[in-house]
């Protein structure tokens, strides 16, 4: 990933709220996706689940343009069952509080392309490759992307409130007898909103 070289230039995305208000959105990890400081023993950041160096992505007014590819390389097996977690987060007198938005799957591979889903709008609708029969469950498999501009757009999100929130991304993984793997993966992206 290139976005060292940015990291002095502030990290906007505007959001648009389903009434027009729009909210910018600053990183506050020029990586994007920091590691989990509550973290269960096992977990792994990122990189425990993809290799982003030939994932390219830069900022820009629109939002964030990304390309290239990134390679799976978390240890599981083929027959796992993959959940997903994902919870927003929100700063309040620095104690994070867990807001109403949460979205969750308990068989992360069968609904991986559901247009129905955050991921498939935001991730998933934009790889190139078909990678539905091996998820993300065979390390060395590279998944190919679409250059594309992620937009995030705040619909369903309800009334925001300015200040600084934390996304939670958890996938963990389960043998075919229920048996859940030693290693997760856990990954933030922690970023602060402000009405423009
Ligand atoms: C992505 O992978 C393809 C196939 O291996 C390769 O041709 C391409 O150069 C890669 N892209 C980048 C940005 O490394
Ligand atoms: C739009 O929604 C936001 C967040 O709920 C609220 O703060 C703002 O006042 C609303 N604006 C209008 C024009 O309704």
């Amino acid at each position: 990933m290139d976005l060292k070289v940015i990291s002095l230039l502030a990290l906007l995305v505007i959001l648009s709220h389903a009434n027009g208000t729009k909210y910018e959105l600053t990183f506050a990890d020029e990586d994007i996706f920091s590691t989990c400081p509550d973290a269960d023993p096992g977990a792994l950041d990122i990189h425990g689940l993809v290799d982003i160096s030939e994932l390219s992505t830069s900022m820009g007014a629109d939002g964030i343009t990304i390309g290239g590819n990134t390679t799976l390389t978390w240890d599981i097996e083929a027959g796992d069952r993959i959940e997903l977690s994902v919870t927003l987060l929100y700063l309040d007198r620095g104690t994070w509080i867990a807001t109403a938005f949460s979205i969750s799957s308990k068989d992360f591979c069968k609904v991986m392309y559901d247009k129905n889903q955050y991921w498939y709008k935001y991730w998933t609708s934009h790889i190139k490759n078909d990678v539905r029969d091996v998820c993300i469950k065979a390390p060395g498999t590279k998944m190919m992307y679409e250059t594309y501009v992620l937009t995030l757009t705040a619909n369903g999100l309800g009334a925001l409130r300015e200040g600084r929130y934390k996304v939670k991304i958890n996938f963990k993984a389960f043998s075919a007898n229920g048996v859940e793997r030693p290693t997760s993966i856990c990954m933030n992206i922690v970023g602060d909103l402000f009405k423009v």
